[in-house]
């Protein structure tokens, strides 16, 4: 019995429902791909890139990691970027955090996670940039404004990006927006 079962008989009712409804469709992706959008979210199996922005295979560009952070000694994230923007010419970069998101959480817990930590470090230092605003909420209010905070630092670490850089400089159309889902409504909430 394969352990990947349900994944292969799932894959094959997709494909063969996606064939039958769009057969062009299906023939374009052949050719190449041509998203308007890319999507930086968080890895969290929860948020969905294309689920929740109702959109097909070929219409998002996705690059996701652990509270969908933008560094700019992060080798992959800025090659996504590069890409999406020089070459295939994405029109919009989308920031996604999420509420009750567990590496937001993390970053301001105290408690140690391994590797992680050091991944997240720069959500603590912009928790500390925000103390007085963070420190007047509590719970899961403060953390998920933080996870807010997050995705807008988030939006300026993009906007400052060589590849986002040179696209302004060229007058090439693109614009960064900042977005937070909230699985508990399934709801995209614009912040920038
Ligand atoms: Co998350």
């Amino acid at each position: 019995m394969n352990k990947l079962a349900e994944i292969f008989e799932n894959n094959a009712a997709w494909a063969a429902k996606f064939k039958a409804d769009e057969p062009e469709y299906f023939a374009e992706l052949m050719e190449g791909q041509k998203p308007k959008y890319l999507w930086i979210g968080c890895a969290d199996s929860r948020v969905a890139a294309e689920l929740i922005m109702g959109l097909k295979p070929g219409e998002v560009f996705v690059h996701r990691n652990i509270a969908n952070l933008v560094n700019f000694s992060d080798l992959s994230a800025l090659s996504v970027i590069q890409y999406a923007v020089e070459h295939l010419k994405v029109e919009h970069v989308i920031v996604c955090g999420h509420y009750s998101c567990g590496g937001v959480a993390a970053s301001v817990s105290g408690d140690g996670h391994g590797v992680v930590d050091n991944w997240i470090k720069p959500i603590e230092a912009l928790a500390q940039t925000h103390e007085q605003e963070l420190s007047a909420l509590e719970g899961s209010a403060k953390l998920d404004r933080l996870a807010e905070l997050n995705v807008l630092a988030q939006v300026a670490n993009v906007k400052m990006t060589t590849p986002v850089l040179a696209a302004r400089a060229a007058n090439q159309p693109l614009e960064v927006h900042g977005l937070v889902h909230d699985f508990r409504t399934g709801l995209l909430k614009q912040l920038v």
